[in-house]
């Protein structure tokens, strides 16, 4: 019988450690953003638009690679509700990289706004009606969605380093193949 696999493919490490540094990378321009006024705070924005926007080409391709591809199950030996609890986390995940750009960009649209992709050409807006009041309320889920992403990105660490410490299975290895894998 063949071997069952025990890790991630490459392509699917570096999606999945891309797109981590690069959420990483949102929130870190929001806040120099944040910190500073002027030209500067709003070329903070601008690239975090280009970032976003980004991230939510990688996740359509981590997508189809997920589908070619399929994740590998999780042990058996934890209880089901945990393996569900990860379940949805990763699920909800994929709804907030994809749900999140979504929101940001029909806000810049709603607002006419222009996007820039990292200058290099012009983003195209979504056929929104120019309305303030809507591009407000896609940044109030935009915001509600970065509550979210906290709480998953909590839930998610806790519950890998759970599996490395506490049931010291090979789950953290198979994302990061250096750990060294346990017999
Ligand atoms: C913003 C940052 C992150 C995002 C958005 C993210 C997202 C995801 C998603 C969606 C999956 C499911 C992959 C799939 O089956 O399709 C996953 C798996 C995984 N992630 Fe993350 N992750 C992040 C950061 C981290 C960090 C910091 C760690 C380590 C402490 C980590 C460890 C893991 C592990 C071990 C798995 C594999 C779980 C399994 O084998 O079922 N992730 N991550
Ligand atoms: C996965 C991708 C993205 C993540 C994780 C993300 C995350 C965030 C976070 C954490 C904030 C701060 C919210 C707060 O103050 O509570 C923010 C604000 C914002 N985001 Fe995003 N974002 C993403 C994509 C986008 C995209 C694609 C656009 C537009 C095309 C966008 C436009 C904005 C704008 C305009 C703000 C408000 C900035 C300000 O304070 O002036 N975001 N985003």
């Amino acid at each position: 019988m063949a071997e069952p696999r025990n890790r991630y493919s490459t392509v699917s490490l570096i999606l999945h450690w891309g797109i981590a540094a690069l959420v990483v990378t949102q929130i870190a321009l929001i806040t120099a953003s944040d910190a500073t006024e002027g030209p500067i705070s709003r070329e903070f924005v601008s690239v975090h638009k280009a970032v976003g926007l980004s991230i939510l080409i990688l996740t359509l391709v981590r997508l189809g690679w997920r589908v070619a591809n399929p994740a590998i199950p999780l042990p058996q030996g934890n209880p089901r509700w945990q393996r569900l609890l990860a379940r949805a986390t990763h699920v909800l995940f994929y709804v907030l990289l994809i749900g999140m750009p979504l929101g940001g960009w029909a806000a810049s649209s709603a607002a006419g706004r222009e996007i820039s992709w990292f200058g290099l050409f012009n983003w195209p807006l979504l056929p929104l009606p120019q309305s303030r009041e809507l591009a407000g309320q896609f940044m109030n889920m935009h915001e509600l969605g970065t509550k979210a992403l906290y709480v998953l990105l909590a839930l998610h660490v806790i519950g890998a380093l759970k599996h490395h410490f506490v049931d010291q299975d090979n789950v953290l290895h198979r994302m990061i193949p250096f750990i060294p894998r346990r017999p």
